[in-house]
């Protein structure tokens, strides 16, 4: 086969020089003709679209053109014609036609319509279905935005560690991390864990957060923000829970409540502006496929100016709802740790839009928020979104030695894993505000798919590894 220069089918359906050779390589999607002529769909990934391929059968040999089947991956050259059909500008017609792999008939991608459940029992060929190929290119444009944001605002991307020894969100749902035989652990006469002889000398995790060393970073390079791998062994099989996701994390010294709720709006704006802007083809292919209302939505969140309210008036409205017969699977009352379908009831039926709620009691929230002079709740800040509920989790935070000290002795955390970030607050303590977004549930949004396990390539969940 003569040796041609690739095109990737992006770059090639912009092309307009008609009568050039070209090479483009992809797996097909779809075979179809009559006894002269085939078509073949071409898709290698660069874009939802695939590129039409024009086989004239009397030109190749029998065998090789029986190889031609879904899943197999060609290397085709040929010549860029204008496309007579409706929908692409260019398509090739074949002179050459080299079969890279074949695909025999056991491929589980033969047909379409295959459900998402069934796609994720086979999430090791799933990105190759229209639908993961758009989602994952939308994720890695989304990572992109994510950076670009940040980077034009004078943000610094702070590498935060995975394995920690503190749980900074307090929730006692963290993944040990060990090198020590389970098989015959050394106990104490208490029966404790001895943990001087495992790796790191005392009992370790993966992290669920990095705000406690993003805060070091803050207040010492003044903006930062974190973006990695989070882990939480909580045991909720839910559409919106993963037991290993991606979260970004901001940290701003100076910045009280206000800023915050400014720059979380600003971002998340950003971040959906850019989808549409970058990703229109994905996301319009997501729209028509399954969610009808999905560009209306992205459009809709940046128009409007998200809902500020404290915690206390939206459990009043919740509460008003109950009384007018609205029911609701879980109760409703001041110090309540709200439910997804409260956070959306608020959003889709109430206000009609992302909904800012602020001031939580701090029994619900964890013991670094910035403590309010009622004694009862905290400078928290959850952003509800429509369809996911709480899709960003923040707060200013308590910068005064004393009064943290003693909500870490309240809640009995152990100094031994606190010193060090008590220590910013010792030396040269000031204001600062951050904020957690959850990436996936970000994707969700922009994405418009029902289940969290499908905008990550490979989802940990309780009782499931695989991959
Ligand atoms: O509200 P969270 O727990 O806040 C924190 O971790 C803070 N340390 C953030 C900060 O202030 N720097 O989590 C933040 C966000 C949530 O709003 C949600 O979007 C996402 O992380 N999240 C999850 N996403 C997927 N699966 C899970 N199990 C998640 N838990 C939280
Ligand atoms: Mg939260």
């Amino acid at each position: 086969m003569e040796t041609i220069r690739r095109t990737k089918v992006v770059d090639l359906l912009k092309r307009d020089d008609f009568g050039a050779m070209v090479n483009v390589k992809g797996w097909v999607r779809t075979r179809r003709g009559s006894k002269q002529v085939n078509f073949i769909a071409l898709n290698d990934g660069s874009t939802i679209n695939n590129v039409q391929v024009v086989v004239d059968l009397a030109n190749f040999d029998e065998e090789m053109l029986k190889q031609i089947t879904t899943g197999a991956c060609l290397s085709v050259n040929g010549e860029l014609v204008k496309s007579v059909g409706a929908g692409q500008a260019a398509e090739i017609q074949a002179r050459e036609i080299e079969v890279l792999g074949v695909c025999d008939n056991t491929y589980p991608l033969q047909k379409k319509g295959h459900s998402m459940e069934f796609l994720r029992e086979i999430a090791h060929l799933r990105p190759r279905t229209n639908t993961f190929g758009a989602v994952f290119r939308i994720r890695h444009n989304m990572a992109i935005a994510i950076h670009k944001f940040f980077h034009e605002r004078g943000f610094f991307y702070f590498h935060t560690p995975l394995i920690t020894a503190s749980d900074c969100e307090g929730a006692g749902q963290m993944f040990q991390v060990t090198t020590m035989n389970l098989y015959d652990l050394k106990k104490d006469e208490n029966g404790s864990i001895i943990y001087d002889n495992d790796f790191f000398g005392k009992q370790a995790s993966l992290t669920v957060s990095g705000q406690l060393e993003g805060e070091l970073a803050a207040t010492a390079l003044g903006a930062i923000y974190t973006f990695g791998p989070t882990f939480r062994a909580e045991n909720s099989n839910t559409p919106r829970h993963l037991a290993e996701f991606w979260m970004i994390e901001p940290e701003v010294a100076f910045n009280d409540i206000n800023d915050n709720m400014d720059l979380a709006e600003e971002f998340i704006k950003y971040c959906v502006q850019w989808a549409l802007d970058n990703c229109y083809d994905d996301v319009k292919f997501l729209n028509d496929m399954f969610d009808k209302g999905l560009i209306e939505r992205l459009q809709g969140v940046l128009k409007e100016s998200f809902v500020r309210l404290p915690y206390t008036e939206g459990i009043k409205i919740l509460e008003e709802a109950v009384a007018n017969g609205h029911k609701f699977e879980f109760p409703v009352y001041w110090g309540v740790d709200l439910a997804s379908e409260h956070e959306r009831y608020l959003v889709e039926e109430h206000f009609k839009r992302p909904v800012i709620l602020t001031d939580y009691p701090k029994e619900i929230k964890a013991f670094y928020m910035k403590q309010n002079e009622d004694g009862k709740t905290v400078r928290a800040m959850d952003v509800l979104f429509p369809k996911i509920g709480e899709i960003i989790g923040g707060s200013e935070r308590e910068e005064n030695y004393d009064k943290l000290l003693a909500r870490i002795q309240e809640l009995g955390i152990p100094m031994k894993d606190m010193w060090w970030y008590l220590d910013t607050r010792k030396y040269g303590s000031c204001p600062h505000s951050g904020f957690g977004l959850g990436f996936e549930r970000l994707l969700l949004f922009v994405t418009g798919m029902a289940n969290i396990r499908d905008v990550i390539p490979f989802p940990r969940t309780p009782r499931n590894a695989e991959f």
